[in-house]
């Protein structure tokens, strides 16, 4: 790469049951593809670790060459290639591991290996072209809970986390009693618009300071309630149930970045993983940042949700620290966020 030119870099996502690759050129988005095995997952009520694997050997190829040419990019003019090593499934993530190992290698450019989570993080800079830390950033997946501090772009301080389920695994698991299809999270959303927030349910963490989360006694206060009202034949109301819920498991996120950008003294804040693709958790933190006078970074619904345009974000994040990755990276199931 010539000195001053802006690396383009391919990013490779495979975790879970989205098969993507996008493209980037700096903090511009040039391509950005997918292909998700989720409906066929939905028939299983969950992903099956195989079915994934399977359909990723598929799709991989067709997403990386639709990745390059929408970009009206040459492979021979990629500088790098990004991809996601961990966490998630295994099999999963050798399909991408494997693909971007061979690419880069044959290319003689840099592999970067990207954690998931950071990729998360990453993609509100493809976002906002002027977004630099110090920022706090509120992180919400089916694997991880947490409110951020972002000292520089490598180098994050972890204010506070779950201290059980995640907010997506939350939903996942509410839905399901709810009796909605996979992937629960959306479907929970659409329900709870139908519905009111009018059923008490336990505050979290009720008298306990910092940004630690609970989402455990929630989801089990859900399912009690139903299946009292269940067992004693009285008629209750799913949609009411799903607004009642997801309101307890948000309004408290919102609530603790607000307090985190405080105490941290940032101007800036920003969102990242599946659960910040819910319309209310948006509009919430929208009305928070803007009552506070916050500069809120929101990447768009489908930059929440798993997708490679993150994953090459954060590969530019790291192509910039020249982190590249040795051809012996394996992948993990396991990461920790830092
Ligand atoms: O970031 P993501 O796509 O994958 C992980 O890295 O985990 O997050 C998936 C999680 C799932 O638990 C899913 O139910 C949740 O995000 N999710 C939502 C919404 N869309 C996805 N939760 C609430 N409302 C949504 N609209
Ligand atoms: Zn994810």
């Amino acid at each position: 790469m010539l000195t001053g030119k802006k690396a383009i870099i391919l990013g490779i996502e495979s975790s879970c049951d989205e098969t993507a690759a996008a493209v980037i050129r700096g903090r511009e988005l040039l391509s950005d593809e997918i292909i998700s095995s989720a409906p066929v997952q939905a028939q299983y009520g969950g992903v099956v670790p195989e079915i994934a694997s399977r359909a990723h050997t598929d799709a991989v190829d067709e997403v990386v060459c639709r990745a390059l040419a929408n970009a009206g990019v040459k492979k021979e003019e990629l500088d790098a290639v990004a991809v996601t090593y961990g966490a998630g499934l295994l099999g999963a993530l050798l399909v991408g591991l494997s693909f971007a190992k061979g690419l880069a290698y044959g290319l003689g450019i840099p592999l970067i290996g990207v954690n998931h989570i950071r990729g998360h993080l990453a993609a509100a800079y493809l976002e906002d072209e002027a977004l630099h830390p110090p920022f706090v950033s509120l992180l919400a997946s089916g694997g991880h809970t947490a409110i951020l501090y972002a000292k520089t772009e490598t180098e994050f301080e972890v204010l506070g986390s779950t201290l059980d389920d995640a907010a997506g695994e939350a939903f996942d698991k509410v839905a399901r009693v709810l009796g909605l299809p996979y992937p629960g999270g959306p479907h929970l959303e659409a329900l709870a618009r139908e519905g009111e927030p009018v059923i008490p349910l336990p505050a979290m963490l009720k008298g306990e300071g910092g940004y630690r989360f609970s989402y455990s006694g929630l989801k089990t206060a859900v399912i009690n309630y139903v299946h009292n009202k269940e067992q004693r034949g009285e008629p209750w109301s799913r949609a009411d149930v799903a607004s009642s819920f997801q309101h307890a498991a948000l309004d408290v996120l919102v609530k603790k970045t607000a307090e985190a950008a405080e105490e941290k003294r940032v101007s800036v804040i920003t969102a990242g993983g599946g659960v910040i693709a819910n319309g209310y958790l948006r509009s919430s933190l929208s009305r928070m940042a803007e009552q506070r006078g916050l500069h809120l970074v929101l990447p768009p619904k489908a930059h929440c949700t798993d997708n490679a345009a993150m994953i090459a974000a954060e590969g530019a994040v790291l192509f910039r620290a020249r982190h590249f990755s040795p051809f012996s990276l394996n992948a993990e199931a396991y990461l920790p966020l830092s």
